[in-house]
């Protein structure tokens, strides 16, 4: 298993930006970005807080977590995800590593309640569960729908249409991923 100081878990920079979209190209099966959830992060600016790369002690990068505000009927949300690790480091718990590091700073945060849509079987033993009547914009397979209490309750009566959070203001107005540290964030305790 990996520990947790294997590797560097920093937060990601604009420097970081291309190797971690080669990484996701690798990871992921072509036409990642046709997914139903890019459209959610289309001109949406990353949560930079809660995006983290892991890079061994020589610099190379072994694996990537991005994250994005949304909305679910009108209420605030992080839609988990893209995580990967390189191939030939997984299997050791770095994915868990990089979940459970975006998991705490986005309680940390302030943050209520996480999305994503993904595999149950892996993510169930973080706590994520299935969403009833959260849809995604299609196609998307609502089995695969999955959230996750920062606090407790948070889902409770959440539901309805998963839209962009364009006015989160996720690194702030003037802000960027490239600069600049995000204030933190504002909560949304709803
Ligand atoms: C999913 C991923 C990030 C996990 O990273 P990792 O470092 O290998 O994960 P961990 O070492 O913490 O956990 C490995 C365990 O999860 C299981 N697992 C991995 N992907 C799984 C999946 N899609 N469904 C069910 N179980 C899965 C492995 O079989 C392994 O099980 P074991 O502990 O019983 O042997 C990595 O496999 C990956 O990059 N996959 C390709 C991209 C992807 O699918 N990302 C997730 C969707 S956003």
């Amino acid at each position: 298993m990996a520990r947790q100081d294997t590797y560097d878990l920093v937060e990601e920079t604009s420097a970081d930006w291309w190797e971690v979209e080669a990484m996701y190209d690798l990871c992921f099966a072509p036409g990642r970005t046709a997914l139903s959830s890019y459209r959610l992060r289309d001109d949406v600016p990353p949560l930079a807080k809660l995006c983290f790369t892991a890079r061994d002690k020589d610099g190379i990068l072994a694996g990537c977590i991005r994250n994005w505000p949304v909305r679910v009927g009108g209420r605030l949300a992080i839609l988990l995800g893209p995580v990967a690790v390189h191939p030939t480091r997984q299997g050791e718990g770095l994915g868990a590593i990089l979940m459970r590091r975006a998991l705490n700073r986005a309680h940390d945060l302030g943050w209520s309640r996480v999305m994503l849509v993904g595999d149950y079987p892996y993510y169930r033993k973080f706590g994520f569960f299935r969403l009833d009547g959260v849809v995604m914009p299609p196609p998307t397979n609502p089995d695969r729908v999955l959230g996750y209490d920062l606090s407790p309750g948070a889902w409770i009566g959440v539901t309805g249409q998963v839209t962009k959070a364009e006015d989160c203001n996720a690194l702030w107005p003037g802000e960027t991923l490239e600069g600049g540290s995000p204030k933190p964030h504002q909560t949304d305790r709803m």
